[in-house]
């Protein structure tokens, strides 16, 4: 599968280069529609979307404020969505599509770091800039040159939930574990979990793996719950993630449960429900944060959606941001609607590896290598209200 995924991405990126595609990039890039297109790859369907959609409501409202506040000196940004699904194929037919038919000058994208191994090195072959808005696996600004991440990684964010579960429960001394393994990010934000575990001098006492696409998990919750953990971390994604959750609580489970990085959205709470309260995860995002954006991202999203921002959402919005103020700061000195598409990619990429930007996440940088640089990140725990329907991210002080 993933050699026939390679094969086929470098096919592409043959005919792109040889059939004359280059010649047409090469118009400015803002002569046809007066506004500067930034794409969007991520999921809107499939049960990626659990995710995704937060990415796309992180930024719609990223477009509207930036707009508001003069776009690229004057002229507007236009997000430019393409949906990727939950797999590879999808994902490079939505790179490709933004590359070449919509004419970006960047991509925000794409939800998965299973996606982004697929899809990135067309954009890198292609000389076009990605900013990663949720790919936490380890290896994602290694892919090439092109390819940068707001996402800080599972080696940064993953271990912060084991330190909370000890605060909150000293005596935790047996852990299990549990992940897919047809997932990349699963695979190496496990890793993590699995060596923190034996830093913190506990016992792992199993390491159980699913698929993302299963529902049932009674063999896992079985085999996990007769060896009496203290302590239950969960590397998968929001639909799997919840149905675990769900079945190990059935089954009798009443010690903490970690949820990975993609369990971190309020839409496990329609699988879960009510058992999904105590659950800890980690957060690169916390809608407290003091400063200006936040406080224009915070409302912005409270008005429209009647909650509190989510991590995804914050992370999208700032990618977009990165885009924006990088662009701004290359029109100061060149109007970027004078360069040719090719070279404003280029450019662009150079750019905004330079900067320092002040973001609903914090001041973030970057590595030469198009690593997030971050300072705060946050644990949160699920309080599910008496409804077993709703409830929030409560932030753990
Ligand atoms: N953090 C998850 C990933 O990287 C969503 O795939």
């Amino acid at each position: 599968m993933k050699i026939n995924l390679y094969n086929y991405s470098l096919f592409i990126t043959f005919i792109l280069l040889f059939s004359g595609c280059n010649q047409s990039q090469n118009q400015t890039t803002t002569s046809s529609s007066n506004s500067i297109p930034i794409g969007i790859a991520v999921a809107q369907t499939s049960n990626v979307a659990l995710l995704g959609q937060e990415q796309v409501a992180g930024v719609k409202i990223a477009e509207k404020y930036f707009n508001s506040k003069g776009g690229i000196n004057g002229t507007p940004i236009k997000v430019i969505l393409q949906d990727t699904a939950g797999d590879e194929a999808g994902t490079i037919n939505a790179f490709q599509t933004l590359i070449t038919k919509d004419k970006v000058v960047g991509i925000v994208g794409p939800t998965l770091s299973q996606q982004a191994f697929s899809a990135d090195p067309i954009a890198e072959r292609a000389k076009v800039p990605v900013l990663g808005p949720s790919n936490t696996a380890k290896g994602i600004p290694q892919i090439g040159e092109y390819i940068a991440r707001v996402s800080a990684p599972v080696s940064i964010v993953a271990p912060n939930s084991v330190t909370t579960a000890l605060k909150i429960n000293p005596q935790i001394k047996k852990v299990a574990v549990l992940y897919a393994q047809n997932d990349a990010f699963s695979k190496s934000e496990t890793e993590i979990f699995q060596q923190t575990i034996k830093e913190r001098k506990l016992d792992l006492v199993t390491v159980q793996k699913f698929q993302t696409t299963d529902t049932d998990f009674q063999t896992q919750a079985t085999n996990t719950i007769k060896l009496k953990p203290d302590l239950v971390v969960i590397s998968g994604l929001a639909a799997d993630g919840g149905n675990i959750i769900k079945q190990l609580r059935e089954l009798g489970y009443q010690g903490l449960i970690i949820g990975g990085n993609g369990l971190n959205t309020s839409n496990i709470f329609a699988v879960c429900k009510a058992l999904c309260d105590g659950v800890l995860i980690a957060q690169a995002y916390s809608p407290e944060h003091p400063g200006d954006i936040n406080n224009a991202f915070r409302k912005a999203y409270i008005e429209e959606y009647k909650k509190e921002p989510p991590q995804f959402s914050a992370q999208a919005f700032t990618a977009v941001q990165v885009y924006v103020d990088a662009l701004n700061t290359m029109d100061k000195k060149i109007k970027i609607s004078s360069l040719p598409l090719n070279q404003l990619r280029i450019e662009l990429n150079k750019q905004l590896l330079k900067e320092k930007y002040q973001t609903p996440l914090g001041e973030i940088g970057f590595t030469q290598e198009g690593e997030i640089i971050q300072k705060e990140f946050y644990v949160a725990q699920i309080a599910m209200n008496p409804d077993g329907n709703s409830g929030k991210f409560a932030f753990i002080k």
